[in-house]
């Protein structure tokens, strides 16, 4: 068994990918964004960020750290579900709430410390796919799998957009490209573990493939890395 880093940008498809894999390989998926997410969701819940400032009382949060218990609970329809302190807390680390909190959560390096050490735990016994920001840089920095998946922010923004459209949510393909950008920045350019490709990261620009066709490129490029030991 080997461990497998997706990293990429904001609505890539990553984690699609990255959990289809898993399922593929009898691999352990590990989604951690949603640690990030759930962390967020406890600093909300706690009065750690302020509205008016938009400023996260990093402090408070980082003393807490150690009260913030997260893990994933598989589900009888084969999903998976994080857990906050053993509470679901699935669908509310997806909305928008808590996505406008995240960014400046995932900039405080001793959040990052601590989860980074939580996501190489659950990597210990190998057999696991996690996909993120800096899995392949940070994480797992020896992950015998590394890929990077590319795709432009209109190509990025249109799936979004059309994903929200599927769930009934209005939206306007400009702004969704614009939020989109921003995350890029963000992402990008923070000082502690920024987005980028590892040197010996497999890139995956899937502009213009199917799903099937990037689970192919995958399949191929896992069995080509377990066959040659
Ligand atoms: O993949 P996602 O959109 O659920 O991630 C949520 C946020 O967490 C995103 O703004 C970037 C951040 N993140 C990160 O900084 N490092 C990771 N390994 C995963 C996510």
């Amino acid at each position: 068994m080997i461990t497998i880093a997706i990293d990429g940008y904001s609505s890539s498809g990553k984690s699609t990918m990255a959990k289809q894999l898993a399922k593929e390989i009898g691999y352990v998926y590990v989604d951690s964004g949603a640690m990030y997410r759930a962390t967020t969701l406890f600093a909300i819940r706690n009065g750690m960020t302020d509205e008016a400032s938009k400023e996260v009382d990093r402090d408070a949060l980082v003393r807490n750290l150690p009260h913030i218990n997260i893990s994933f609970s598989l589900q009888p329809d084969g999903t998976q579900h994080t857990l906050l302190n053993g509470e679901d807390v699935e669908s509310e680390i997806r909305g928008m709430f808590v996505s406008s909190w995240v960014s400046p959560v995932a900039v405080i390096p001793e959040v990052r410390h601590y989860l980074v050490g939580l996501q190489q735990q659950y990597g210990k016994e190998k057999g696991i796919v996690m996909d993120g920001r800096d899995i392949g840089t940070t994480v797992f920095p020896d992950a015998e799998m590394k890929v990077f998946v590319d795709a432009s922010p209109e190509v990025r923004a249109k799936r979004r957009f059309d994903e929200l459209a599927a769930k009934g949510v209005a939206a306007d393909y400009e702004e969704v490209l614009a939020n989109i950008k921003e995350r890029d920045h963000i992402d990008t350019t923070r000082k502690e573990s920024p987005l980028r490709k590892a040197d010996d990261a497999f890139v995956l620009d899937n502009d213009r493939m199917t799903r099937e066709q990037q689970m192919d490129v995958l399949l191929n490029l896992y069995k080509k890395i377990i066959t040659r030991g």
